[in-house]
């Protein structure tokens, strides 16, 4: 009925914990059927978290599309087939979550749609955000992946602002190791509450990040992105992140930081990839830890919606 292609994207960006994210080009597809022979729910996942992500109600998206066909007030499907083609891997820091989410929430907009005769392709962007927004709890992913390049999003009392900043092209090295680190665990680690001296160092760093991104300005890059509200209460749970972060930056990264909540490690760089990338690997080798990592480009144009013959 409706196929969906949603990038990977890095929340946080160093200080702009839950409030900025950049979209990257590696890609999740997602295609929904529905069927009327009552065979119930069914999800085939192919490539990243085939095997180990569960494959009836329980899946994500799965649920997440019933969860907003019942707040549009639409009626459940009689059976519904999702496949889905993941290259994001799974619990990487790389919004493969996020994707799964977005995906359940534009397909029950994209059914509401049909059941009233229109084009389910031609969606409502921001009802789509503010509902993904909504179920994940911040849009640093959500948003970006949908919008697609660099997003600062914001929750207000009713629903999200948010802003997409131009950059000049951008390319990172994702490193990911092999290691357990839930969000769930990652936010469980913050603290409740920060002082004011943690929280003028964040507000300022995160607008000269945002600065620097849309002036390609390495320099202040480099002096921008560090945080104190998240990593320093997350780093030290990931075996082998802060000497892969030292080791990029040796290796000629611009500058280096958790990507989202991790356990991935995000560096952006001008030129020397694979040997940023190796050393990053070897600081993960160092740790015990097997790791992989990928050379991406900044995602410009976010989510493509397509029909599929019914
Ligand atoms: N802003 C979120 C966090 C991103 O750091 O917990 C994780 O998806």
């Amino acid at each position: 009925m409706i196929r969906v292609r949603i990038p990977a994207t890095s929340a946080n960006l160093g200080p702009g914990f839950d409030c900025m994210g950049l979209a990257l080009d590696l890609w999740n597809t997602f295609e929904l059927y529905l069927t009327d022979d009552s065979e119930g729910i069914r999800v085939t996942t192919i490539g990243e978290g085939a095997g180990i992500l569960p494959t009836g109600e329980k899946n994500l998206t799965v649920s997440v599309f019933l969860e907003e066909l019942a707040r549009l007030g639409e009626e459940k499907p009689k059976g519904i087939h999702i496949v889905t083609h993941n290259t994001i891997p799974c619990a990487s820091g790389m919004g493969s979550s996020s994707t799964a989410t977005l995906a359940g929430v534009l397909f029950a907009h994209a059914v509401a749609k049909a059941r009233r005769g229109e084009d389910p392709a031609d969606l409502d962007r921001s009802a789509v955000l503010e509902s993904a927004v909504a179920i994940e709890g911040h849009g640093d992913n959500v948003a970006p992946a949908l919008l697609g390049g660099f997003v600062i999003v914001v929750p207000n009392a009713t629903g999200v602002i948010t802003q997409r900043v131009p950059t000049i092209p951008v390319k990172t090295v994702v490193c990911v190791p092999a290691y357990n680190y839930l969000t769930s665990q990652a936010r469980a680690a913050l603290p409740a509450e920060y002082s004011k001296a943690d929280a003028i160092y964040n507000i300022g760093r995160a607008m000269l990040v945002a600065e620097a991104l849309r002036a390609g300005d390495d320099e202040l890059l480099r002096r921008a992105m560090t945080d104190r509200i998240h990593e320093p209460y997350r780093l030290n749970s990931i075996p082998g992140a802060q000497q892969a972060k030292e080791r990029a930056l040796d290796a000629g990264a611009v500058s280096v930081c958790l990507s989202g909540a991790g356990p991935g490690v995000i560096a952006f760089a001008r030129d020397g990839f694979d040997r940023i990338g190796r050393e990053m690997n070897a600081a993960f080798a160092d740790a015990g830890l097997t790791s992989r990592y990928w050379i991406l480009d900044a995602e410009p144009n976010g989510t493509r919606i397509g029909r599929l013959p019914v």
